[in-house]
């Protein structure tokens, strides 16, 4: 049997019921997708729901107050997402909304993976949207790759085109990867139980333990030592918004003890204000007579 029919036969089986596989609203897709990117399914599901009662289309979100944008992201994590959303929308007001892949992709703060996923999820088109988990399960099947890195994309997507069916069903078989990249093609996956092993080009080095597993597979986040661990900086950024948000205003000399415990007022102001100037940068928070507050 060709690859598509045994993944989608398991799917069928063991698939997950998620709400953004019962719709082909790209608003609706769009939201999950981004909200996916970096955060996992169980976490999202929640915020998914909360998100559509507060902002249900691109017009309501385009018109939101960022503040409050931000308010309903707040716990999602990589805050950044959040106005990048509320851009794509008011893009999606001003010109209209894009009808192919292509009139996504040139849109600002979309890249190959989310118009892979609109053209796929909502347009029905025959796409792979490749993130981690398509990356891992497209370079295995098809190319060999044991542990496909990003300059394996392009070749993964290229023969996607070629391997995915012109069927109605075809939108079902990227989703259908996703759970299989979860459950059974994982960083060390479980071939012995995989629809696919009798087709994989990678399942017969790991069935065989021919393969080593590579320490780290993605690059380091920018971290900073604090009490002798290594703590990313998006574990303060997420506390200074946090504090912004909750105390609806801040003094930088504030910011400090309330991040970390053993911040020291001499030594350490310099590091919160660079990463309180950083946030400023990226639009997440402003100063104004001498406050920190988030953006209107
Ligand atoms: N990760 C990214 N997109 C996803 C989707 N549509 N379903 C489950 N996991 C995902």
């Amino acid at each position: 049997m060709k690859w598509s029919t045994l993944l989608l036969n398991w799917y069928r089986r063991e698939g997950r019921d998620l709400p953004w596989r019962k719709t082909r609203d790209p608003y609706r897709i769009l939201v999950s997708e981004v909200m996916l990117q970096q955060t996992q399914v169980a976490r999202v599901l929640d915020f998914y729901k909360n998100w559509l009662r507060l902002f249900p289309t691109f017009k309501t979100l385009a018109n939101a107050k960022t503040s409050d944008v931000l308010h309903a992201w707040a716990g999602l994590g990589y805050n950044r997402r959040a106005l990048a959303l509320q851009n794509i929308a008011k893009q999606v007001m001003a010109q209209g909304l894009p009808k192919t892949r292509d009139e996504w992709l040139a849109l600002k703060g979309i890249g190959p993976y989310t118009a892979d996923a609109i053209a796929s999820f909502s347009l029905h088109e025959r796409r792979w949207p490749v993130d981690t988990n398509l990356r891992r399960v497209g370079g295995r099947l098809w190319l060999g790759i044991h542990y496909p890195d990003l300059k394996d994309d392009d070749r993964i997507r290229e023969r996607a085109l070629k391997e995915l069916p012109t069927k109605s069903d075809t939108h079902e078989i990227p989703q259908a990867a996703f759970d299989l990249a979860v459950a059974v093609c994982t960083k060390t996956p479980s071939c012995g139980i995989c629809p696919l092993k009798n087709v994989c080009a990678s399942s017969k080095a790991f069935l065989n333990n021919e393969v080593a597993t590579p320490k780290r597979m993605t690059k380091a986040s920018n971290e900073t030592i604090r009490a002798g661990k290594k703590v990313p900086h998006g574990i303060y950024r997420g506390r200074i918004l946090a504090l912004v948000r909750t105390q609806k205003s801040a003094k930088r000399s504030e910011v400090g003890k309330v991040i970390d415990p053993i911040f020291d007022s001499v030594k350490d102001q310099p590091w919160v204000d660079a990463m309180i100037d950083r946030l400023i940068k990226d639009g997440l928070v402003n100063e104004k007579r001498g406050r920190l507050v988030l953006p209107e």
